[in-house]
């Protein structure tokens, strides 16, 4: 009798270290050499699909390694690589290399991060390292939460939490009903679109949701927001909740965080932050006092995987008091036996969130935080302001093109052909040289997503279309930035002269 199953999806510690090391040694090279690949290949959906017509619905299994090896070969053949210097586009950083280790060994453990008894160092992993990403933005002790899939989740875990904590009657209970007023929800018009699918989600409805205009600066006006919050409780509405964003998704501006701060105290609302992209740069000492106020906040989500370079999927909530999150989240089914500790410091995480199982995604965060330090983490933030602030004034010292925001790591620009720059129209923003200029910008944007040379995305400042840079890329160098400008200028050209019906249609 043997003692061992053979099982179709086991691998012995021989196959497992053979697969391994070949896989690995290929992943070093790509790491190597990611700089000399493509940032994209831009091939069609169509055209990916036929690369795996090839491949039959598996029946009869086959060994792992080579499975492994052609898989990776298919990745890095064709993937946009968010990890190469020269991408730039959305929020998605440059993954750090130990992260991809750290999944590697979380898998391998495969904690359920659910449950203490499931999970029982993972569990204290994943709330020092909580603590310690609290502690590096700044935050005053006391502070506790919980690690989550990515932004949305993060802003959705603190504003039920903090629509269980205001509303008047309990939701748990009686659910969220409009007797006695709507719930009100205050955030700028720079809000990123998590807003939306919370109210729908959550059942307040997007009628309560008040988009407060921005300022000059494009931070939430607040003379504007509090006129507002008046309005709505003379007419017997019940605000709840004000929203500030620290590095809104577009152009990176961070609210006004200390006047909001007190507003809330002054009208008893919760405070929460979407934090999820731009709060870490509360770690450098000169941005210090933009970030003022943070430590008010009732809860803020905080992305790993934006800006502390780690491996997607990582988001996280902190909140100042983390009974909240129980008060939100906790049940306690019969079936469950996780209380077994006498000890109270028993932390079950199914009690703080959405999920009930949950996998490990501390564990890549945590070896981060200790391969650079804070110190580490400084010096990468503030080289990524020290480069998109390059960025915007070669852009703004460059004839052709025109620089229009820069806030922490985002700058905003757009390429305007020198036939535009001699027109007697001294604003060619407005009518067919506007609409021509942002279709122009939309067309060299589409070429650059599909060319490879560098990756950007988009954002409308005021009423034009221009290209966005967003640097969370632990590689790019200033030799990056000098080469994106020239490659915009050079595409940018190239555009302009095959359309040049432009001209025609604005003269
Ligand atoms: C300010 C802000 N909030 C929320 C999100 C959503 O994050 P995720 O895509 O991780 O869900 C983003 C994404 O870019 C963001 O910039």
């Amino acid at each position: 009798m043997s003692d061992k199953r053979k099982a179709a999806i086991a691998m012995s510690g021989a196959e497992f270290k053979s697969a391994g090391h070949q896989l690995i040694d290929k992943i070093s090279i790509f790491l190597d050499t990611i700089e000399q690949k493509s940032v994209t290949t831009g091939e069609s959906p169509r055209e990916l699909q036929k690369l795996l017509q090839s491949i039959p619905f598996p029946v009869n299994g086959k060994p792992a390694e080579p499975l492994l090896l052609d898989a990776a070969n298919r990745l890095f053949d064709h993937s946009l690589f968010n990890g190469h210097p020269k991408f730039h586009g959305y929020i998605t950083s440059a993954p750090a290399p130990i992260g991809a280790l750290a999944d590697l060994l979380a898998a391998v453990v495969n904690a359920n991060v659910g449950a203490q008894i499931l999970s029982p160092m993972a569990t204290e992993i994943e709330k020092q390292t909580l603590s310690w990403i609290a502690q590096f933005i700044g935050l005053p002790p006391g502070y506790g939460g919980i690690m989550v899939s990515g932004g949305n989740l993060a802003n959705f875990t603190g504003f039920m939490a903090g629509i269980t904590a205001k509303a008047p009657k309990s939701i748990k209970e009686d659910g969220i009903s409009a007797d006695g007023g709507r719930l009100l929800i205050y955030c700028s018009t720079a809000t990123h679109t998590w807003i939306d699918k919370a109210s729908v989600l959550f059942g307040l409805g997007k009628k309560s949701v008040r988009w407060i205009k921005t300022d000059t600066k494009g931070r939430m006006d607040i003379a504007l927001l509090e006129q507002t919050i008046s309005d709505d409780l003379n007419n017997g509405s019940k605000p709840i909740m004000i929203i500030g964003t620290a590095g809104d998704v577009s152009t990176g501006v961070v609210d006004d965080m200390k006047s909001l701060a007190i507003i809330c105290r002054r009208y008893h609302l919760w405070f929460h932050i979407d934090g999820a992209y731009g709060i870490c740069a509360a770690v450098v000492p000169s941005l210090n006092e933009m970030f003022e106020g943070i430590e008010e906040a009732d809860s803020i989500a905080l992305d790993p995987h934006k800006w502390l370079y780690s491996p997607l999927e990582a988001g996280c909530t902190l909140v100042k008091d983390p009974n909240h999150l129980m008060e939100t989240y906790s049940s306690h089914p019969v079936y469950y036996n996780f209380d077994s500790h006498d000890d109270d410091v028993t932390h079950n995480f199914y009690e703080y969130g959405f999920q009930n199982s949950r996998g490990f995604r501390a564990l890549k965060v945590w070896l981060a935080l200790q391969q650079a330090g804070s110190s580490g983490y400084i010096q990468m933030i503030e080289e990524d302001i020290r480069l998109s602030r390059l960025l915007f004034r070669l852009a703004n010292d460059h004839p052709e093109l025109e620089a229009l925001t820069q806030n922490l790591s985002i700058t905003t620009l757009r390429f305007v052909p020198v036939e535009f720059q001699q027109t007697d129209d001294s604003n060619a923003n407005t009518g067919l040289y506007g609409e021509a200029l942002n279709a122009l910008n939309k067309e060299l944007l589409n070429e650059l997503q599909h060319n490879g040379e560098v990756f950007l995305s988009n954002a409308i400042v005021g009423e034009k279309y221009c290209l966005r840079s967003c640097i969370v890329n632990f590689r790019t160098s200033e030799k990056d930035i000098f080469e994106i400008i020239e490659i915009i200028v050079r595409t940018g050209r190239k555009l302009s002269r095959k359309t040049s019906g432009i001209e025609n249609t604005t003269h």
